[in-house]
């Protein structure tokens, strides 16, 4: 199998405050320390978007532009818009639908994808085949998440490890030779309560007792979450050198989701990959959900590292329980 596609732009946008970890002592008084979220974590700090009348399809237009301005794609040449989030900025419309129209995108049809932090993996693996198979030439993936909006701010594990913001990567058909050689895909949902928002869809629909429960807020067993990650996500690379054909060694570098840095040195360590093939960006914005892994490229290419035909790997984990990765030449 080999999928031609070009990622032919990449942007990022973040949300405008700086949170360092002091912040959840001073400001909210909780019971942590910059000590203990760096020790398990790996994250100093992360970015809110603290203007209460912006919201998802703020960031997602900025990141576009960006991914638009170094494709050198006229926003009206976009033919798709696919927005990866589960933070969206309504239940209805879909936020591609508000980005497509902010970033002047006349053209484009645009959807959502919800699979929390495995969705830019899943939206690129629907963009590729699309300009594979000649059906779109210009798909727009915009993946990203406010997540300080869903957060329990008196939860002490888990609102000291998301932040807000989104990446951007245009798809377009292949020129160089550039392309996937290898997809991975799963998903387990017998457990949903693992990572959850038990309230605000059809199952628990919004009532004054769901507010009063702080079930609009995201949950998560951290401990359980850690436990399938570390397991899950050496399985999926390991995967995804078979399939490929290519060895450890042939990929220049590894971008994996940005949950915990312990996740990433756990799987580069079970792997026999070093770190200095890990790109990270764990440490300056947390864990952005579907945002991290093109937030992640688009610093890797920005510096250099990630360069055009370089051998990629990436890796999605997270709600759902799901998970995904790729091995493709940028
Ligand atoms: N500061 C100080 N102590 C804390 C904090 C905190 N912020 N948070 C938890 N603790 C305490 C706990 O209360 C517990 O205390 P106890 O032993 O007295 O009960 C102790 O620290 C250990 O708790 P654990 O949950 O076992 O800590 P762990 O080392 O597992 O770290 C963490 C917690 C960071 C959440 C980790 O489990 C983790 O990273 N899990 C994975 C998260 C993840 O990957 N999410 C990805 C998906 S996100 C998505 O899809 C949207």
């Amino acid at each position: 199998m080999f999928i031609p596609m070009k990622i032919a732009g990449l942007g990022m946008a973040l949300g405008d405050k700086v949170i360092d970890n002091d912040w959840f002592v001073k400001e909210l008084g909780l019971d942590t320390s910059d000590e203990w979220i760096t020790e398990r974590t790996g994250i100093k700090k992360r970015y809110f978007l603290s203007d209460p009348d912006k919201a998802l399809s703020y960031i997602g237009a900025k990141s576009a532009r960006q991914a638009l301005e170094m494709a050198g794609v006229k926003p009206e040449d976009v033919d798709l818009v696919i927005c990866a989030t589960f933070t969206p900025d309504y239940q209805m419309p879909a936020t591609a639908c508000l980005i497509k129209e902010e970033i002047g995108a006349k053209n484009a049809g645009a959807y959502d994808m919800q699979i929390a932090c495995s969705g830019f993996v899943y939206a690129l693996i629907n963009a590729a085949s699309m300009v594979a198979s000649g059906m779109f030439k210009n798909v727009l993936i915009v993946a990203g998440d406010v997540i300080s909006r869903f957060l329990d701010f008196e939860d002490r594990g888990t609102c000291i490890l998301f932040g807000d913001g989104a990446g951007a990567a245009l798809i377009t058909q292949a020129e160089n030779g550039e392309g996937i050689f290898a997809v991975e895909v799963g998903a387990d949902g017998s457990a949903p309560e693992k990572l959850l928002i038990p309230a605000g869809g059809s199952a628990r629909p919004a009532s004054e007792e769901t507010v009063k429960n702080k079930e609009h807020y995201l949950r998560m067993n951290g401990r359980e979450i850690f436990r399938f990650s570390v397991n899950v996500v050496p399985q999926t690379m390991k995967l995804l050198l078979e399939k490929s054909g290519l060895s450890k060694e042939e990929v220049d570098l590894w971008i994996l989701h940005q949950a915990n840095i312990r996740i990433i040195e756990a799987a580069a360590k079970r792997m026999g990959v070093p770190m200095s093939k890990m790109y990270n960006t764990i440490a300056e914005y947390g864990n952005i959900s579907a945002g991290t892994i093109p937030i992640t490229m688009y610093e890797a290419y920005k510096n250099n590292v990630l360069k055009r035909g370089s051998i990629l790997g990436l890796i999605g984990f997270g709600g759902g329980l799901s998970w995904g990765g790729l091995i493709l030449r940028f």
